[in-house]
């Protein structure tokens, strides 16, 4: 195999809620997730009357694509369906974007680290290395994972833009820069709620999404996650609920001597010393929230779950 980066680190998982129900003596079905930055439980289009059609055919290759959902999606996006490169995830497509614009002595910039890690592994699986010396790439993510800062948008190109928040922004993307060597990178793992079905896309300058789309794994998506995807895109997330039930909480940590970051995303960014000790107390709870080496990232679930964590937090502080 062709060696990596010396630096190459792989991406690594939080436990499973099996281990950590293990760890905290009780059901996984009582195990609190509070670190995927997914919603609670899947939206009401992600139903098996959905999937019917897909699964009459689930034999068969999906010859020719999947032009409904091109369409749709351009429709929601605002852009052509030539515009669009469709993915089995974000991930799927950071990583397309890594492989078709870098390799091995190339350099990749990852802006306003330390972010999500997936632009450092991508980077380092095609053979580059991630730095800021003359890149032939930038990522940036925006809304930023793990603050939820809406963080300016860099001037370098080509230039990623990782917007698996977006639904959350009230709009804000840089979609209208396809043409400026821009390429939005979105999900519908998040406010879709479609994170197990493994869906995402890319825009980018029509000559651009047809390089890589040739670069593209023949059938990168499944026919079933197509059709959640366009279940989900007939009738789209009302986001306004958990932004409500977001502000409640960082109002909670607040209550409780925090300062949590103020956040465009479905989650909140709490600074905290000794992060690794909090997460670490409240895993040994059932509660799992992501801990970094300053702070503690939270995403919300229904109130009276992050009325648990809230006290849970309190105990551990002493507060
Ligand atoms: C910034 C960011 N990009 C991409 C992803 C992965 O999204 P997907 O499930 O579509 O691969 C995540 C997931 O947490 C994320 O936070």
């Amino acid at each position: 195999m062709r060696a990596l980066s010396e630096r190459f680190r792989p991406y690594e998982w939080a436990l499973s809620t099996a281990e950590i129900a293990r760890l905290a003596g009780i059901a996984p079905e009582q195990v609190l997730r509070f670190d995927g930055n997914t919603p609670p439980h899947p939206r009401p289009t992600s139903n098996v009357a959905a999937v019917e059609r897909a699964l009459a055919r689930v034999n068969t290759y999906a010859h020719g694509g999947f032009p409904e959902l091109l369409e749709a999606i351009a429709d929601y996006a605002g852009v052509g369906t030539e515009n669009i490169v469709l993915g089995a995830g974000a991930d799927d497509l950071i990583m397309l974007v890594a492989r078709s614009f870098a390799g091995p002595g190339d350099v990749v910039s990852v802006r306003d680290e330390p972010t999500y890690p997936v632009y450092r592994v991508s980077s380092w699986i095609a053979g580059a290395e991630v730095g800021d010396d003359d890149p032939v790439l930038t990522f940036v993510c925006r809304p930023h994972n793990p603050t939820g800062a809406l963080v300016p948008l860099p001037d370098a190109r080509p230039l990623a833009v990782d917007e698996a928040y977006f639904e959350y922004t009230g709009g804000k993307t840089a979609a209208g820069l396809l043409d400026d060597g821009v390429i939005v990178i979105r999900t519908f793992s998040k406010a879709f709620g479609l994170a197990g079905a493994r869906i995402g896309y890319a825009l980018a300058a029509v000559d651009t999404a047809a390089e890589l789309n040739e670069r593209q794994a023949p059938a990168p998506i499944s026919s079933i996650s197509a059709a959640l995807a366009l279940a989900g895109l007939a009738d789209p997330p009302d986001v306004s609920e958990t932004l409500e039930e977001r502000d409640r909480l960082a109002a909670g940590l607040r209550g409780l001597d925090l300062e949590p970051a103020s956040s465009w995303a479905n989650f909140v960014y709490v600074p905290v010393a000794e992060a690794g000790a909090l997460t670490d107390a409240l895993l040994r709870k059932g509660l799992a929230v992501r801990g970094s080496a300053e702070g503690i990232r939270i995403t919300p679930r229904e109130a009276a779950d992050d009325d648990v964590l809230l006290r849970r937090v309190a105990e551990a502080l002493g507060r």
